[in-house]
């Protein structure tokens, strides 16, 4: 019998310090025997968003708790764990480092194999937690930072199709609640917010809808909403059909592109079923679930989302990096550091800033 093997996982990116025990499972998805996330919502709620100095204090604060925490609830002594994986970039620098240099002291006085882990790969893979997934498939990525179309093709391979040229998704929905003053964190507020109101009420802008292929734009949107709320002055129905037009035109948003992202990805792989999987924090979103499953049902693919516990930040999706990673021999010497960036696609163009061409 194969040995099944164990990873300890390790993730301080952004505002969820987060520790997790797991276990492939034979079927190749894998048994999360912890899964603990300590998330700062009361330390940022009162800024309305990540204050980078005041999150690497409670990861500090936090860390030896929660991975403490981890392995007790686990019933996984640090004996029997093959290795450690943590998080070692894109994100916030000051709290990246934390959970790094933990996962390497771990790996060292503990002689196990070290890998750090891309973030983006951890969003890209989490579905694999639960469903034995195949490669190619396409992955449409939205979280607090990014929001991109890419092939996944192997562990490590990944070619871009389109990224947003200005704001993540997840920035956008935060940014429209922090405007409406729905509360923090903003994406699920707005989500809440906008059953009560009228999708159909305001004609919000969709950026470069028809144009630049699958690359996407929120910042025209943002700042409709920005126009919006300032005429409506506080009123609450208002404020609920805003939010709702602002989801519904994500909706219209998403579908467009993503419809033309899998006519790209179908070209490049010839690939006759297309799987599309969804990831990162704002796949929690159910709105934005229905609209994708009836493009699915009109093109005739197929969608896969992460449980919902797997969509916002974890270290199960880190700990899963490191077990593929570690079954390809892919470790990482303990001189590895943070990156604040770190993009999937090497070869990909920056798409950010002035000068740009459509
Ligand atoms: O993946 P994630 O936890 O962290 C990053 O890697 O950025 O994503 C966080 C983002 C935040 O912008 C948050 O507002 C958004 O995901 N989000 C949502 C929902 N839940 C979280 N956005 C829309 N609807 C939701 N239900
Ligand atoms: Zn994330």
């Amino acid at each position: 019998m194969t040995k099944k093997i164990t990873f300890l996982g390790i993730e301080t990116s952004c505002d969820e310090t987060a520790a997790a025990v797991i276990r492939e499972n034979g079927g190749g998805t894998a048994d999360v025997l912890s899964n603990v996330v300590s998330s700062q919502i009361k330390e940022h709620e009162k800024f309305g968003g990540v204050v980078p100095e005041l999150a690497a204090r409670a990861h500090l604060e936090n860390i030896d708790y929660i991975i403490n925490s981890a392995l007790i609830k686990s019933k996984i002594s640090l004996k029997e764990i093959d290795g450690i994986a943590a998080t070692a970039g894109p994100g916030l620098i000051v709290c990246l480092t934390i959970g790094l240099n933990i996962g390497k002291s771990i790996a060292a006085f503990s002689r196990k194999p070290f890998i750090g882990v891309n973030h983006l790969e951890g969003h890209a893979l989490s579905p694999g937690l639960e469903n034995k997934l195949e490669f190619p498939y396409l992955l449409l990525l939205i979280s607090g930072g990014h929001t991109q179309f890419l092939i996944v093709k192997d562990i490590g391979h990944y070619q871009q199709l389109g990224t947003t040229i200005d704001d993540a998704l997840g920035e956008a929905f935060d940014k429209t609640a922090k405007m409406l003053n729905l509360g923090y964190p903003g994406g699920p507020k707005v989500e809440k917010f906008s059953k009560l109101g009228d999708k159909n009420f305001f004609k919000l802008p969709e950026p470069i809808i028809n144009k630049a292929g699958c690359n996407l734009s929120f910042a025209g949107l943002k700042t409709a909403v920005l126009r919006e709320t300032r005429k409506i002055n506080g009123n609450d129905k208002a404020k609920y059909n805003l939010a709702a037009s602002f989801q519904n035109t994500i909706n219209k948003i998403l579908y467009k592109k993503t419809k033309v992202a899998v006519k790209m990805f179908k070209d490049s792989t010839q690939c006759k079923k297309v799987k599309l999987v969804v990831a990162g924090g704002v796949a929690a979103n159910k709105s934005i679930r229905e609209n994708l499953n009836n493009l699915s049902k009109d093109m005739n693919f197929e969608t896969i989302y992460p449980n919902i516990k797997f969509c916002g930040d974890n270290a199960a999706m880190i700990a899963w990096v490191g077990i593929q990673k570690y079954k390809k021999k892919l470790f990482d010497n303990l001189k590895i550091k943070a990156k604040s960036r770190w993009p999937l696609d090497k070869t990909a163009p920056y798409m950010k800033g002035p000068g740009l061409k459509l």
